[in-house]
Order: structure tokens, then sequence, then C-alpha cells
């Protein structure tokens, strides 16, 4: 194993490591005795679609260190992530004898992450929950900060998304950079647009950082997927520190999404959700200009412009596949407005580590900031 970075999550509820090392998934017995976890039973919950190498390794680290291991696999796509999916994987916990000594380690992506973190909330009113990320994008913000969820379908069909789930803080995260040696290179570009949306928030030496090293993080050279890793972690281990439940600061995390969930909504499968975050990112970019709060040298245009230049660097989309009215743009918002209060609110980014939430932008605005990615 490479030397290892943790970094320490802090919150209100709960503290741990999170470590970035390049072969930690080989070694996962130590990582979980060092955080003081030595369960005898062990669910690892990964993706039932993908051999999992990681799984594999997880399985074989754990097993050698005398722990009996369930390896319980699940659909992972966002359709699946159910009640249904989240009681199957109790009964299966329940069936392998997984009680209140036991621990799940959840391997695989966001929507692993979620469903196993969940079920590891709740199985037995909550054992602990161990996150190995195998995507860049659960790396940097999935698997840290304790958001929990299963989805809901509504009467006609469609998805609410995380309507039920908790803030459960895992025990351990553990992210591996080897296991993204096999990542599609859409889905690495994919978590890159949230080391972009990072950048925004809190760290815009970032930008060029990501740009000068774009062809060793597309090679995964896992020298340079750790650095890029932890350097994000940290930004997020901070946010999530200083707000756990998202009452107020936690929400700059959302730049970009209010804009990404509608296109997610509207372009079905066109876009991954990280494409979507990096056209939200510019559009809210826009949204801060449009406001006037940017001034030319330091603030929102000059902001616009180098996030333009890194997701072109990366190879990320700065603006629709297609163009799409502003106007249903601006309606497909409306799932996010119902989750507080019928208030549309957007995260506008001001100049870097200027980032705020607004609860009355006008629509106007909206629309103009649509239109600079493209709408029509
Ligand atoms: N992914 C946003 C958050 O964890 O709050």
């Amino acid at each position: 194993m490479d030397a290892l970075e943790a970094i320490t999550v802090r919150t209100a509820s709960a503290i741990y490591p999170v470590e970035v090392a390049s072969g930690a998934a080989r070694h996962m017995a130590e990582r979980m005795a060092a955080a003081g976890l030595r369960p005898s039973r062990v669910a690892v919950i990964c993706d039932a679609a993908v051999e999992s190498s990681t799984a594999a390794e997880v399985d074989r680290s754990l097993s050698a260190a005398g722990m009996a291991v369930a390896r319980i696999g699940m659909q992972a796509t966002e359709d699946s992530k159910t009640l249904g999916t989240l009681g199957d994987l109790c009964e299966r916990m329940l069936a392998d004898g997984i009680d209140r000594s036991g621990a799940v380690v959840a391997v695989g992506g966001g929507v692993v992450g979620d469903v196993a973190g969940f079920a590891a909330a709740t199985y037995m009113r909550g054992i602990p929950c161990v996150q190995v990320p195998t995507t860049l994008l659960a790396m940097v913000d999935a698997a840290v900060g304790g958001k929990t969820a299963v989805n809901l379908v509504r009467a006609d069909g469609t998805l609410a998304k995380n309507m039920v789930g908790s803030f459960a803080q895992p025990r351990l995260v553990v992210c591996d950079p080897e296991c993204l040696a096999t990542l599609p290179v859409r889905e690495l570009r994919s978590g890159l647009a949230e080391c972009v949306k990072h950048a925004v928030i809190a760290d815009p030496a970032m930008l060029a950082w990501i740009r000068g090293r774009i062809d060793p993080i597309l090679a995964r050279d896992p020298a340079t997927l750790a650095q890029l890793v932890a350097r994000n972690v940290k930004i997020k281990a901070e946010v999530v520190g200083a707000d756990e439940r998202e009452d107020g600061r936690r929400a700059v995390l959302n730049l970009g999404h209010t804009f990404a969930h509608a296109i997610e909504s509207l372009l079905h499968g066109e876009c991954t959700h990280g494409e979507a975050v990096a056209i939200g990112t510019v559009a809210a970019c826009r949204l801060a200009g449009v406001l006037g709060h940017g001034s030319p040298d330091h603030g929102s245009a000059h902001l616009e412009s180098a996030v333009r230049e890194t997701l072109s660097a990366i190879g990320l989309p700065a603006a629709l596949p297609a163009a799409r009215p502003a106007e249903e743009l601006l309606s497909a918002m409306a799932s996010d407005k119902k989750k507080r209060g019928g208030a549309l609110h957007l995260v506008v980014p001001f100049a870097f580590g200027d980032v705020r939430v607004l609860g009355d932008v006008p629509n106007d605005a909206v629309r103009a900031a649509w239109r600079a990615v493209g709408a029509g």
C-alpha cells in the first residue's frame, strides 16, 4: 500500500477518517482495525452487475482476518434505489446472520453507497458502515458526509429522489485510487465535474492544477488521483463539518445541481450526472453575472471563463447537448422547489469562495442563465 493520507471529518454527530491510499482496499481488515472496527460478520454490499475486483479484494482481506463475509449484490441504478431494494438488502443481512456486532462495507458508486449506508443506518437500529467508493464522484462527494437515502416512486411513475433516508456518518471511508483503473472514462470525467464545483466553492487554484494534470488524471496515475481525491475530500470535510444536516453552509455543495436536476429530468440518460453538473455550474456562474455581483477582474465573469476553460480541458460539456426552451428547463427545476417550501433556492457563485444560496432569484435571470448554456 502507498503512503496513506487521512483526512478527519468532524461533524456534530461523529468523527471519522477518510483514508486515501493506492492499494488500501487490499488492506481493509487492517484499515478497519485501525478505526476500531473488528466485527465478526460483515456484509460486503456491491453492484451485482459488475465483477468488482475491489469487492473481491475487500472480501479476501476481511476473510483472511477471520471475519465471516456475506457478499451481497444489488442493482446499482437510480431506478433500483428503492425501499424494495433496501428491504431486500436487510433481509439478506438477516439471512446471513449479521447482527449488532456486525458491519456493512459498501463497495461501489453513489447508488450502492447511499442504499447500503441507509441499510446500515437502519438495520437493527444501526450498525457500523464503512464506505469504499469505487468511482471518482463517490470518492470526492457521495461517500463523505453521511447522506444516505432511497428514492420514492410518485403516483405518475416518476422518481422522487432521496426522499427517505438519514444523515448517518460512516465509521470509515477508504478511497483506493487503484479502483479507478477500470472506471469508464466518461464516469471519470463526470467525477471531475464535482471537483470543478469544489474549486469554485473553496479552492480556485485547483482549476489550474487539474488543467495541468489532465493527462495523468485520465491515464489513472494513482499518485495524481490520490492527490486529487485528498484535496477534494478536505473541502467536502470542511463543509460537512460546519453543517452536517444542511441547515446552512452545506447547501453550497448543491452548486450547479438545481440546473443539473432539470437537465437530467428532461434529457433522460443523455447526460451523466457529472455532465449535467458541469453544465449546471456554468449556468450558475452566468446567473451570478446576470445578478450583477461580479466585477470584471475578480468576480463571476472571470469565474465563468475559468470554469469553461477547465471543463473544456477535461472534456466535459459546458452547454446542453441539444437546445431546449429555457421555459421548459425553468419548469423542470420545480421538483427542487417542492423540497423547500415552494421557493426555488439557487446556489450562486459570485466569486471564487463567495458562494451563496439565494431564495429570491427572478425567473428572468434564471432564463438568461439557461440561455448561456444553449437553451432556446
Ligand atoms: N452531495 C452533496 C452533499 O453531500 O451535501
